[in-house]
């Protein structure tokens, strides 16, 4: 009898396959029960039963027990900055608000000081041991952000170190250039001239040295008008980079709305996001970002319309938001428990924003996020008795072994 091709055949285990095709299967997990995976040239090359394994003579590895699922994806991170604000967090205990810390020099453009300060060995240093945090805690694919630059040699500095992230650590990363995310200090009072440098320079420079994936911009009171940010959009577009956008965060501007005219990628936070604004994204394909971590630690309580968005079918993807001043966030299984406990997910919903709908908000709904045949053999072996488990237990280490690309690492 012929002999399959497999490079490597894992088994062991239950898996939580995720796969599109099969959402409504085994409470929408596409679950099979004592599974196998043959991979060969880092992608899956066959799934399903291990007792319907093909002939091969390829090595086999035990997973000893436990349940597979994709490798997490944590689709919005600032992972990459100088510095940190604790001392904000404390201010902020004390009453101050975000919008406030903002408006008096602090908040975003503090870390953008810093940030200009810091060398590049300094931002990969402090930045790998974020994402190492994140990694061991099951994640396989990040996105990070620039942003904390705003001037184009800095914004160049930090996707440089973002790339770089993903050069030497076993974990695909995908950068997003966020050159609209604050007004820097030397451009006070000309929101405009700020945009006409993102767009004349910063974009077309970036994009010519292949350092970003996709586009982004802060659209909110403190930060970027809808019209400021459809120039970004614009430009984007003409330099044929995928856009998404932090939208209805702290108040309703209608950046959802810009969000779906592009077909953005996503719209993330969306705790003000109106009825019709909702619609839009959901006609686009826009994946919805939900961010609990920002949530929590902004004490917002405003809830985004978790149930509008159920029942008008869009994709809700759930990220860390890692950044130091909203979210100073190093585990994606933690916004995975308080997108339920906090927003209403269900443990499904949630494990479905860190893989399928994470992936698809980066762009990379075809090649990551489940677990099938074609698709990257990127997957997490826990610890569990049952998938509902990833959101149930608050820390802890339930990773027992990480796959990138086929190679347990
Ligand atoms: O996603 N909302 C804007 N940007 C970040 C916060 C960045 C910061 O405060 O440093 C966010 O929450
Ligand atoms: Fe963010």
């Amino acid at each position: 009898m012929a002999q399959a091709s497999f490079e490597k055949v894992y088994h062991g285990f239950h898996a939580a396959t995720m796969d599109a095709t099969d959402l409504t299967h085994s409470n929408g997990y596409g679950i099979i029960e004592d599974a196998a995976i043959a991979v060969a040239r880092g992608n899956i090359v066959w799934i399903g039963k291990a007792i319907d394994l093909p002939v091969h003579s390829a090595p086999t590895s035990y997973l000893g027990g436990g349940w597979v699922t994709p490798g997490l994806i944590d689709c919005h991170t600032h992972l990459v900055f100088g510095g940190d604000r604790a001392t904000e967090y404390e201010m902020r205990l004390q009453g101050a608000s975000y919008e406030d810390i903002a408006k008096t020099g602090g908040g975003i453009v503090s870390t953008v000081t810093d940030t200009r300060k810091a060398s590049e060995a300094e931002l990969f240093a402090s930045a790998k041991k974020r994402l190492r945090a994140l990694m061991s805690d099951g994640v396989t694919c990040v996105e990070v952000k620039s942003g904390y630059g705003l001037d184009l040699v800095t914004e160049t500095k930090m996707l440089t170190v973002a790339r770089q992230l993903g050069n030497e650590l076993p974990v695909t990363v995908r950068t997003t250039c966020l050159a609209a995310h604050a007004l820097p200090p030397e451009y006070k009072e000309q929101a405009d001239a700020y945009i006409n440098l993102v767009c004349e320079r910063i974009l077309p420079s970036i994009a010519q040295a292949g350092l970003a994936d996709a586009v982004d911009g802060f659209c909110e009171g403190i930060a970027f008008s809808v019209e400021q940010i459809e120039r970004v959009f614009q430009t984007a577009q003409a330099l044929g980079l995928p856009v998404k956008l932090h939208a209805e965060q702290l108040s309703d501007l209608g950046g959802s709305g810009l969000a779906a005219k592009y077909n953005a990628l996503s719209s993330d936070h969306l705790e003000y996001l109106s009825d019709a604004d909702a619609v839009a994204i959901a006609k686009a394909g826009t994946v919805a970002v939900i961010l609990p971590g920002a949530f929590f630690c902004l004490k917002e309580t405003k809830l985004p319309p978790i149930a509008r968005l159920r029942e008008l079918g869009v994709a809700m993807a759930v990220a860390s938001d890692a950044n130091p001043g909203s979210a100073p966030v190093l585990s994606l299984r933690l916004m995975m428990s308080m997108a339920c406990t906090l927003f209403g997910l269900t443990p499904l919903e949630a494990l479905q924003g860190v893989t399928i709908h994470g992936a698809k908000a980066l762009g990379l709904g075809d090649s990551h996020g489940q677990l099938k045949q074609g698709f990257a053999a990127d997957f997490v072996c826990w610890d569990i008795n049952k998938p509902a488990e990833l959101c149930y237990w608050l820390g802890g280490q339930l990773v027992k072994h990480r796959a990138v690309a086929g190679e347990i690492t």
